[in-house]
């Protein structure tokens, strides 16, 4: 069992950083393979619309964005982890979601699986947002439920916790890192 984590936030060791290395260390503790990616790290050229994948299903930028899609291929569990910046993912994530095109022509286009191989594949996703709005989740998990939903990746859920603001801050709540590692355990025995 592979699981992938995707780190969004630019913050190094910031509140979505503990909680995703949390469930990293939970879905570890039952024995699967875990491996995280930081975006931040990385050179992700947002899509450039060229509709080159229409035809080839692949999309034509070379960059970081390659390891992701093998990455993704492989995972049979997939953790995005991204803060609420303006209501929404970060931009490190949307990069990766948009990016994610060639795989929606690969699937609606060229009728083929948009991940290659065909598996079970689960998805979670975990966030943080500062304010306590009501509803600050939603747009967020509109877009990461909408992804999943065309990668064929189940959605197993998410982990999220509103008025969390300062860097670290998630760590003083009492049980959320805790949370965070059960729901990494959950993910790989379901
Ligand atoms: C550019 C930017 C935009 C933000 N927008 C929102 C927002 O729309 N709603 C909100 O509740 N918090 C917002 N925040 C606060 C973050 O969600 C919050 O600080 C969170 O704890 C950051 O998580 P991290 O430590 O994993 O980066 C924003 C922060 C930044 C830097």
């Amino acid at each position: 069992m592979k699981v992938l984590g995707i780190a969004g936030s630019p913050r190094r060791g910031g509140n979505t950083d503990l909680l995703l290395a949390e469930v990293m260390k939970g879905a570890a503790s039952k024995g699967a393979e875990v491996k995280t990616i930081v975006l931040n790290n990385l050179k992700i050229t947002p899509c450039q619309h060229c509709d080159a994948c229409l035809k080839e299903g692949k999309c034509r930028i070379q960059d970081d964005m390659q390891e992701i899609y093998q990455e993704l291929a492989e995972a049979d569990r997939i953790v995005l982890a991204s803060p609420i910046q303006f209501t929404g993912v970060t931009a490190q994530m949307k990069a990766v979601i948009d990016r994610c095109q060639c795989l929606w022509a690969r699937k609606y286009v060229l009728k083929v699986p948009p991940l290659g191989t065909e598996r079970e594949r689960k998805g979670f996703f975990v966030s943080v947002g500062g304010t306590r709005l009501k509803n600050l989740f939603e747009p967020a998990l509109v877009m990461i439920k909408t992804l999943f939903r065309i990668l064929d990746i189940s959605y197993a859920g998410e982990l999220v916790f509103s008025g969390v603001d300062k860097k670290g801050a998630i760590a003083r709540n009492p049980d959320a890192l805790e949370q965070a590692f059960l729901a990494g355990q959950r993910l790989v025995e379901d």
